[in-house]
């Protein structure tokens, strides 16, 4: 067994699985990004994480029968880490069974705040065992990875706590916050010369002191960062934290010298910068206005227009309209998700489609809580892919539709974004369903939506409100039809 553990080819072996997972992680990533191959996304995701974790026990088997230091014995290490090893993964598969569809964007907040947590706690034990001042290039990389390490962390906090409503979902605007972000980030350059370049000189092992007082500003600025941003631009911010999380993983990497750590990391950063760009872009926001935060301040809470009334309409005249009607769009939201209305929707769309009437849906990027929501419930509840459209494949379609069913979906139906120029949420593209000739909206009330804005559409002379569950309503239409 020794023989085994300190032979090179067992680190060859390493390498080996480390390569081979880094491949699985990026298929993974590629499958992810379409409806058709998720699944073996997934699957490849799972098989690489697997073959990691095998390797870095070998690794950390290896390494402990190469020391030469006083190291505890590879029977107790390797102990240690498959204790804790199973406590995470009965506390994982617990929380990935138990989780709502809803709740999942406040619980990967949550899991960020762990990375960032960690890239902290891997600093900070890096610079104690080998100290700093030694090397400019190892001191930089733990003084980077606590500093993004410790954004992440509590930033994380904040948008788990704001996400789950625990926190207010309106910014908090401090005077002069961005001069406060800016001095504690100019302070932290100054406190990573003080580590590494006078460190450099002295060796005197005080480096802990402008490191320990870097985390707490680091701290407080995760907290203020994420405090400043509304509930509306939170999407965005969960993928930027994602981002932030993968690079303090790639920071650790290097610290730890694991190359795989490096790849994930990076993988991970990356692909939530470009899912960050990408949100902005849904929404029609610059980046750099959603990470200066105070979108949706005071938001039209204040909005006293007079929108004239609303008209209503019965689940048996709905089945009427759909049963005449040649096209239909279902535009769906969050409200669907709370519902679990996707399956009589799934029901209702077979049943519409059995009698020759053209169904298709419309899909908004930020439609409901997370990036990719609405597809999720659409395929669990075994809708066809082909009839599952994008925003911007749509929209131009809806002046020929005869009747758009808005289940659940508020905000990213709203006219109000393409023309109320002073509206919280002008320029965020929507889908334009006013255009139809008939729309449906099925909600419980006539409250606003996420972003706390009104929305004209209800208002409109071809707008008719379904008031109810949307699961009981869609379900009455599919039994009167
Ligand atoms: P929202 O604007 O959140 O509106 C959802 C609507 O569903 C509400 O108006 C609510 O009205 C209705 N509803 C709730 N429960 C219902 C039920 N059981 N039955 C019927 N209706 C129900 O939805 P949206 O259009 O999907 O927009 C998403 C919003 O969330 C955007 O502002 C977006 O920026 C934000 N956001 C998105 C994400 C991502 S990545 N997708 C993440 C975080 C935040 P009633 O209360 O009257 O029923």
């Amino acid at each position: 067994m020794n023989e085994f553990l300190t032979s090179p080819h067992l680190y060859g072996l390493i390498t080996g699985f480390y390569i081979i997972a880094g491949l699985c992680f990026i298929g993974a990533l590629a499958g992810l990004s379409k409806h058709e191959t998720a699944k073996q996304g997934n699957i490849l995701g799972m098989v690489g994480m697997a073959l990691a974790l095998v390797a870095t026990v070998l690794l950390m088997a290896q390494q402990n029968q190469l020391s030469t230091a006083d190291v505890p014995h590879l029977g107790v290490a390797v102990l240690v880490v498959l204790t804790m090893m199973a406590t995470g993964a009965v506390i994982g598969a617990w929380r990935s069974r138990t989780v709502e569809m809803t709740g999942m964007p406040e619980l990967i907040a949550l899991l960020h705040s762990f990375v960032g947590l960690a890239a902290v706690l891997v600093g900070i034990n890096s610079y104690l065992q080998h100290g700093a001042g030694r090397d400019t290039v190892h001191d930089i990389e733990v003084f980077v990875g606590v500093f993004i390490g410790a954004v992440t962390f509590t930033g994380s906090i904040v948008a788990n706590l704001k996400l789950s409503a625990k926190m207010k979902s309106a910014p908090l605007t401090l005077p002069g916050r961005q001069l406060l972000n800016l001095a504690i980030v100019l302070v932290s350059v100054g406190l990573g010369m003080w580590f590494s370049l006078v460190q450099n000189d002295h060796g005197d092992g005080i480096g802990l002191l402008p490191l320990l007082v870097m985390t707490a500003l680091a701290l407080v600025l995760g907290f203020h960062l994420v405090s400043a941003i509304g509930g509306g631009d939170m999407p965005v911010v969960v993928s930027m934290l994602n981002s932030y999380s993968g690079w303090a993983a790639a920071a650790a990497g290097f610290l730890l010298g694991n190359d795989l750590l490096i790849i994930t990391g990076a993988l991970v950063g990356s692909s939530g910068a470009i899912l960050s760009y990408i949100m902005c872009k849904a929404m029609n926001r610059s980046f750099v206005s959603v990470i200066a935060g105070g979108f949706g301040q005071a938001s039209v809470a204040a909005d006293d227009r007079d929108y004239g009334e609303h008209r209503e309409i019965q689940a048996d005249a709905a089945a009427e309209l759909l049963a005449n009607a040649s096209s239909v769009v279902i535009a769906p939201g969050y409200g669907m998700a709370v519902a679990q209305a996707q399956y009589p929707v799934a029901e209702l769309t077979s049943k519409l489609r059995a009698k020759g009437v053209d169904v298709r849906f419309g899909i908004h990027p930020v439609a409901g809580r997370l990036p990719g929501h609405m597809n999720v419930l659409l395929a669990e509840a075994k809708v066809p892919y082909d009839i599952v459209l994008e925003m911007d494949e749509i929209n131009d379609d809806f002046g020929e539709t005869d009747v758009v069913l808005v289940i659940g979906a508020n905000d990213t139906v709203n006219p109000a974004a393409a023309e109320d120029p002073s509206s919280p949420i002008a320029g965020m593209p929507v889908l334009e369903v006013w255009n139809a000739k008939d729309v449906i909206v099925f909600k419980r009330s006539m409250a606003a939506g996420y972003a706390g804005v009104q929305n004209p559409l209800f208002f409109r002379e071809n707008t008719q409100m379904l008031f109810g569950d949307a699961k009981d309503r869609v379900g009455d239409i599919v039994a009167s039809l």
